[in-house]
């Protein structure tokens, strides 16, 4: 099933200075890596089913002791040297898997990155995080309030990941990713588009940690301080939600699919980037992977799909590339840029 090509509307004119242009990118993965092997010595698992399921080959796993904000350090600090700049105005830290519930991490990242008293906050959007804490910088620049936002996903899911769940265990890696925005004009390569955002809590138990907030403080089993997800709901609506996301932000933007030269979309599972290309009637070869490499690493999904993909030479300067995820809420999200001539760290 295709969805029809996307008519768009005329794009709104935007002021100068009002647009988020994305002008660094880092990004940081811990050093352990757990191939499928090691997972199916210790569960009823395979190499072959976690391959020909996902798309999966290995993922990075921080040693016992490493934390959410060690991460989001090391790829906060490369996206600003990235950017070539040690200032910016509000750190936004989208992750599901913060240091502790409260307070917040974002204040201590800033802090260790040498970023004192600027504004800063965490932002639970789960796999999307990335893509609402990038339109939370992006208006905060566009409302006047900062000229430079640092925004970092990071996620360690191995440190709520259930060690008995095949299907989790198999999926889940952890790692950071990072960008600068600063304000500028909407016609640079760079410029952040619109925005669609959207979120179903009618669904919030199909992706979900069960106890440990104010609902239920403490699990009545160890099984529910872990997540857990019922991924053939997820799996399909994944698929539908991203695409139809895809196709608002182009109406909004006023490009068509055919204008979009790659799609970097949050890295759940291989088939579901397969299903999403087919929706939209779009080559599979216009989505970038990287989930053989690092799993689905949730909130850093984007940033890290992106920076392999300057890697690998695949994302250029000046091509259109459509952002977009989705994640437990459930939440989905948006946007889109023409590539910006930057180094990658
Ligand atoms: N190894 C072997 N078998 C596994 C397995 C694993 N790692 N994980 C699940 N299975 C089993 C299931 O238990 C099920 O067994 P059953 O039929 O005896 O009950 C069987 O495989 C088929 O399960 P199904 O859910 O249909 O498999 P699938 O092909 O859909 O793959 C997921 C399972 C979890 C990989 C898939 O549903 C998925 O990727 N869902 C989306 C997850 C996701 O993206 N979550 C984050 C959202 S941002």
């Amino acid at each position: 099933m295709t969805l029809a090509e996307v008519v768009p509307f005329p794009r709104v004119p935007q002021p100068d200075g009002s647009a988020a242009v994305l002008c660094g990118l880092g990004t940081w993965l811990p050093p352990r890596v757990v191939p499928n092997a090691e997972i199916s010595r210790r569960l009823d698992t395979s190499d072959d089913w976690i391959r020909a399921r996902t798309g999966i080959r290995q993922r990075h796993v921080v040693e016992p002791g490493m934390c959410t904000s060690d991460l989001a350090v090391e790829a906060g600090m490369r996206a600003l040297k990235s950017a070539d700049t040690d200032h910016v105005d509000a750190v936004v830290l989208a992750t599901t898997t913060p240091d502790r519930p409260c307070p917040a991490t974002a204040p201590d990242v800033a802090h260790r990155i040498g970023l004192d008293r600027v504004a800063a906050f965490d932002v639970n959007a789960v796999c999307t995080g990335f893509l609402y804490g990038m339109a939370s910088g992006a208006g905060l620049i566009a409302a006047g309030v900062a000229e430079r936002v640092l925004v970092i996903g990071a996620d360690t899911f191995s440190t709520i990941t259930d060690p008995d769940c095949r299907a989790t265990a198999a999926i889940f890696g952890d790692g950071a990713g990072a960008v600068v925005l600063r304000a500028g004009s909407p016609h640079e390569l760079g410029a952040l588009g619109p925005f669609d955002l959207g979120s179903d809590g009618a669904d919030a138990d199909l992706i979900m940690v069960p106890a440990g907030g104010s609902r239920r403080r403490t699990p009545a089993s160890d099984a529910e301080r872990y997540f857990t997800m019922a991924g053939k709901a997820v799996f399909r609506k994944a698929i539908f939600q991203m695409a139809g996301s895809a196709q608002s932000v182009l109406r909004k933007a006023g490009l068509r699919l055919r204008d979009v030269d790659k799609f970097v979309i949050h890295q759940a599972n291989a088939r579901i980037l397969n299903g999403v290309a087919d929706m939209l009637g779009q080559p599979a070869g216009k989505f970038v992977r990287n989930i053989e490499q690092v799993g689905n690493t949730a909130a850093a999904s984007v940033p890290l799909a992106m920076s392999s993909a300057c890697e690998s030479g695949e994302l250029r300067a000046g091509q259109q590339v459509l952002l977009g995820a989705f994640g437990g809420g459930l939440t989905w999200g948006s946007t889109v840029l023409r590539w910006p001539a930057i180094e990658i760290l």
